[in-house]
């Protein structure tokens, strides 16, 4: 069971930089953070537009001298105050997101950034360096990854229960986007400006997720990859809304990536599968409590949640807040690797370096990882769609 008893001295004091009012993700942070009382909201630069975003903090409860009109003059006043800000999250648009982390981490904050971690490889490494040298937390919200069942499912893979994987499909392929939305919705609209989203549109908005959790899931590591994208709506172009991707794995195994904005009637259609020499585990996150489990020549079982079947001596298998039968979903998700956040920034404030070698959450390792696959399958596709070496 999920331990909620307190395992630090004192909430750590934490800030937002976009997240303002009506954005698509700014409250799943808020509610992800403060719901195991591990993270305090105390300041913030919420908004591009300094008054609209001063509004809103007030009315989510911050003083208003700590809502800050935009984020160098966040970190410069909480640099001030003793009880300044810790940590800070940054859910903004891609392209702003090396430059706020690399303020942040240069302020003494610990960080977590949004997806894609930035645009180019080098400035995701630079902010890799940056972390280690300040010895600051550089996590990356790879949200779905707190379901229990994705961790079930990597347990399953480490222990041998499917055998050596061969295959691994990946999808993220939603249909909110089959008609052109961007002229009337903001949130949209930018995803499909290159000068704001990075190179690709729906590989690093969606393609990602799947790709993180897959790369969790088996440790597998890519060797190469081939990319074809389209822009369906062609106003869209060069950013594609549609992409294919064929990856090679090192040792053997190959994979398959659907990213897609206009797969019409889709909610999500978010899926890993992976399937081994002895059998397969699909996990799909419309239905995040359940993972399927076939083994070849047997009836398909799907394993649930909070069920003493699961390997549940590893901490984000058992890390329920409800036993099973009672749905946990997207929030529960958060809320767990922000738990991780909390304690990863403490065990760095204590300079607890075992604690912090085994202690998973996704950092900037797999935001590195993202960056660098959305920018071959760019290479890839505009080349014809030739195989490009990963690395
Ligand atoms: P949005 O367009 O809905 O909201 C962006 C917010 O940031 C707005 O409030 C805007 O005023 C503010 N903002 C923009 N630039 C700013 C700046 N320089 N300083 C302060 N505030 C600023 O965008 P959305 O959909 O919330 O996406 C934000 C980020 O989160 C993107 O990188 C996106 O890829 C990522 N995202 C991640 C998800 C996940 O599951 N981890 C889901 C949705 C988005």
């Amino acid at each position: 069971m999920f331990n909620e008893e307190f395992q630090l001295d004192a909430p750590i004091r934490w800030g937002m930089v976009g997240g303002g009012r009506g954005s698509e993700i700014g409250y799943s942070h808020r509610a992800a953070a403060q719901r195991d009382r591990l993270f305090t909201f105390v300041a913030a630069a919420l908004d591009l537009d300094a008054e609209r975003g001063r509004d809103f903090g007030t009315k989510l409860g911050l003083a208003p001298e700590r809502c800050y009109p935009d984020y160098k003059t966040l970190f410069e006043e909480e640099a001030k105050r003793e009880d300044g800000i810790q940590a800070v999250s940054i859910a903004t648009p891609n392209s702003t997101h090396y430059e706020i982390a690399k303020a942040a981490l240069e302020a003494g904050l610990h960080v977590i950034c949004e997806k894609p971690a930035t645009i180019h490889v080098e400035d995701a490494l630079e902010l890799k360096a940056l972390a280690e040298k300040q010895n600051k937390m550089l996590a990356v919200m790879y949200g779905y990854t707190g379901f229990q069942m994705v961790h079930q499912a990597r347990e399953m893979v480490r222990r041998g229960d499917i055998g050596a994987v061969r295959v691994i499909q990946m999808s993220f392929a939603h249909g909110f986007h089959n008609t052109e939305i961007e002229k009337n919705s903001p949130g949209a609209k930018w995803r499909m400006n290159p000068e704001v989203s990075g190179p690709s549109f729906i590989i690093g908005d969606c393609g990602t997720h799947p790709f993180y959790m897959a790369g969790m899931i088996t440790g597998l590591k890519v060797k190469s990859l081939m990319c074809s994208r389209q822009s369906f709506i062609e106003s869209r172009a060069p950013l594609e809304d549609n992409a294919h991707v064929v990856f090679q794995f090192e040792g053997g195994a190959v994979g398959t990536l659907w990213a897609s904005a206009i797969n019409s009637g889709s909610m999500h259609q978010q899926k890993v599968r992976i399937v081994g020499e002895k059998a397969s585990l699909e996990w799909w996150d419309e239905y995040p409590n359940q993972l399927r489990y076939e083994v070849q020549g047997e009836p398909v079982r799907i394993l649930e949640r909070g069920m003493g079947y699961l390997h549940n001596d590893d901490p984000g298998v058992s890390a329920n807040r409800q036993g099973g039968g009672h749905a946990e979903g997207f929030f529960e998700s958060w809320a767990n690797l922000y738990h991780r956040y909390a304690l990863a920034i403490d065990a760095y404030n204590r300079n607890d370096k075992a604690f912090l070698e085994s202690h998973w959450y996704p950092d900037i390792d797999g935001g590195i990882d993202g960056v660098k696959m959305v920018n071959a399958c760019v290479k890839s596709a505009d080349n014809g769609s030739v195989w490009v070496d990963y690395d």
